[in-house]
């Protein structure tokens, strides 16, 4: 091996808002492969990541759920570290930029730069949403647009004729939060001047810290001009107040990529033999790798080289950055009914086939990568069943039954055997510059060749013989080596086969080095079955379950009939919107009678009920199947909003919605029926 590296990985921290999905996993197993390639090269490679759990989005989910912004975060938090150890992802900490040590970074950074002259105060104005009593994000600003007209488009561009604008631009805007005419108004802003870093960015872009196409990109803003970046943010906001300001936050992605430094500074008050300054105060000692999306490369390759030069600490080695994840080759969709979350994913399938598919097509150019389940599960049983695990299956039965699990003492075939451990500098060469679907490929021809071996040698025909047992040993044992070789080149990206194999061979870990040597004289344990076939009915379980994920999603706005429960720690109570009277009068509420309930099969949530309205019935779907059995709601009276716009669901139109009271939090619900007396068909009012 080469000299021994210290090398800390980071993969762009995920927001606290909502549980990953697939689209989370593409960097996350990329940069987990890369991880797991150099330690097995021997290096000392690190890999962190934590949730990014400030901004506004986290603190108006919180406020929907009833719950704190802290409590959504450490939900989320938690469910996250799960879904991506599950699949497999080894990190060392998984830490939450929330946190101490985040905050006393952020604020070193921010008066260091403060300091140097790098941060200036100015008024702007922003438009206001004066019922939620905020300034408002762009995305929370609708409009029409004010070139084409199309309504109910976003603050910075129409979707309809693609036309890019201010916000303050739309025509008859409002928020997206309370439904009201936004008004403008002026407050003190802190700004970043990017501007001072122009040069030392030019520079350091063209460096080699950076893929090709990045550059590229890079240019482009550079021709542009780099701007002023507004770093603070109004209260009401979730994030860290900035030291001297009353109601004045630092803006979420200032605090997030100090995030990375606040994780690994959390590992080293839990690891006494690694330190901070070692990965972040010098460039000698070690490297430091960020993989992130396409999305965010301003942030990391512009601001972030700034941000911690100018404050004193050492800039990346590198920055990965990879493209989308897209399904059938469209972007992952819950109106196409595409997107999946990686929990129910995960309770369908193994998660080594999506770190091996990811893998297959995986390089180092920034293009979205698409996921097909035909073609999915066809490369699996293919590949890794159909070539890889073959070679192990057709050698080790003679093995096992012939031979009692003992290999022969001397490798017969040395050309083939060399030529596979060979080839081991370029898969790794191909694994460290993120060209993996290269190294697939090498590794899948060198599977064709080790099967085509065994096709030749027949090791069934010269079993017939018993004056040519020995052959058979001698074939099996080289096809043994060629699957342990083949194994090593493939465990970065299946680390839990690798461990069964390891079992299967009776040997300790698996290190890359461990190709140049064949495992001679040894006995192995009985085969098992290690990877198996996909069956096309998982892959229609899988989409079942995702489209239940969605149908379930499209209810949640249905229960805003539900009152929450008040928070434990309140967030900041926001002023209470007025409806007229004639607002009221708008919503139909009706008194129905349940004719009909049942439970509706794929859905476990949600009952089918089928209600008198007095002169009709209707077909509703209510998401009470946790509360009440279906027949206990035969003949019951309930409250129902009649003049719902009718909802498609995959099980049927649901026309209007069942008014139920709830805490919010336990997931009681509660039926409001009227008094005795009333008629199917009377109006609620
Ligand atoms: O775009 C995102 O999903 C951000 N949460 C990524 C943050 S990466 C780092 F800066 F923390
Ligand atoms: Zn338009």
């Amino acid at each position: 091996m080469s000299v021994k590296r210290k090398i800390l990985a980071t993969n762009a921290l995920p927001y606290a808002n909502g549980a990953p999905h697939l689209g989370h996993l593409v960097g996350t197993i990329q940069g987990d492969i890369w991880v797991r390639l150099q330690k097995m090269l021997g290096h000392d490679c690190m890999y962190i990541c934590g949730s990014d759990s400030h901004g506004t989005p986290i603190m108006i989910q919180a406020e929907k759920m009833g719950i704190t912004p802290e409590a959504l975060i450490n939900q989320v938090r938690t469910q996250q570290e799960r879904d991506f150890a599950d699949f497999l992802v080894e990190f060392d900490n998984y830490y939450t930029t929330h946190s101490e040590e985040n905050r006393e970074l952020v604020e070193t950074i921010f008066k260091r730069h403060l300091e140097a002259g790098n941060i200036t105060k100015r008024t702007i104005r922003q438009l206001f949403d004066p019922v939620k009593n905020m300034f408002l994000p762009d995305r929370y600003i609708k409009g029409e647009c004010p070139n084409c007209g199309a309504k109910d488009q976003y603050g910075d561009n129409c979707e309809v004729c693609g036309a890019t604008y201010l916000p303050t631009d739309l025509k008859n805007p409002y928020s997206t939060l309370s439904g009201t005419k936004p008004v403008e108004k002026e407050s003190e802003h802190y700004f970043f001047k990017l501007q001072n870093y122009d040069e030392f960015l030019k520079q350091w872009t063209r460096h080699g810290h950076l893929q090709e196409q990045v550059t590229n990109k890079l240019d482009e803003w550079f021709k542009d001009g780099l701007k002023e970046w507004d770093i603070s943010r109004d209260s009401p906001y979730f994030g860290f107040s900035i030291p001297g300001e009353t109601n004045k936050y630092f803006y979420v992605w200032l605090d997030a990529p100090v995030g990375y430094m606040a994780s690994f500074k959390n590992l080293c008050a839990k690891r006494k033999d690694i330190n901070f300054a070692d990965y972040w105060e010098s460039y000698d000692t070690a490297d430091l790798i960020h993989f992130i999306g396409k999305d965010i490369i301003y942030f990391h390759a512009l601001f972030w080289p700034a941000m911690l030069h100018g404050a004193g600490f050492r800039t990346p080695s590198q920055i990965y950055v990879n493209g989308f994840l897209t399904v059938d080759g469209q972007k992952m969709s819950k109106s196409r009914g595409t997107f999946i979350k990686a929990r129910t994913y995960l309770d369908h399938l193994q998660p080594e086939y999506l770190r091996y598919y990811f893998a297959a097509k995986l390089s180092d150019r920034i293009e979205d990568l698409d996921i097909n389940f035909d073609d999915f599960s066809q490369r699996i049983n293919s590949d890794l069943v159909g070539k890889f695990i073959n070679i192990a299956s057709r050698c080790a039965s003679f093995i096992n039954k012939s031979f009692s699990g003992k290999l022969s003492a001397e490798i017969s075939e040395h050309m083939l055997y060399r030529e596979f451990a060979k080839a081991g500098a370029i898969i790794a060469d191909n694994y460290k510059k993120l060209e993996y679907s290269h190294a697939i490929r090498q590794i899948m021809t060198l599977a064709d060749k080790a099967n085509q071996y065994i096709d030749e040698k027949k090791p069934w025909a010269l079993m017939k013989d018993p004056g040519r047992h020995q052959e058979v040993q001698d074939i099996c044992t080289a096809g043994i080596n060629l699957f342990r070789i083949l194994m090593i080149y493939l465990k970065p990206i299946l680390p839990s086969t690798a461990k069964q194999v390891e079992n299967f061979l009776n040997i300790p870990p698996l290190q890359w080095q461990d190709k140049d040597e064949p495992l001679l004289g040894h006995k192995i344990n009985d085969f098992q079955p290690l990877i198996n076939r996909i069956d096309p009915k998982q892959i229609e379980a899988l989409k079942m379950a995702a489209q239940q994920d969605i149908d379930k999603s499209a209810s949640a706005p249905a229960q805003a009939a539900v009152t929450p429960a008040p928070a434990k720690e309140p967030v900041k109570e926001p002023a209470k919107e007025h409806i007229s009277i004639d607002d009221f009068n708008k919503i139909d509420l009706r008194i129905a009678k349940v004719l009909e309930a049942e439970s509706v099969e794929g859905a476990d949530k949600l009952l089918r009920l089928k209600v008198d309205l007095g002169n009709e019935t209707r077909q509703i779907f209510a998401g009470i199947k946790s509360a009440y059995q279906p027949d206990q709601l035969v003949g019951r009276q309930v409250v129902i909003v009649a003049n719902l716009a009718p909802r498609k669901m995959r099980f049927g139109v649901s026309e209007g919605m069942v008014i139920v009271a709830s805490d919010g939090e336990s997931g009681n619900l509660f039926i409001v029926s009227p008094d005795s007396g009333a008629e199917p068909g009377m109006k609620v009012k």
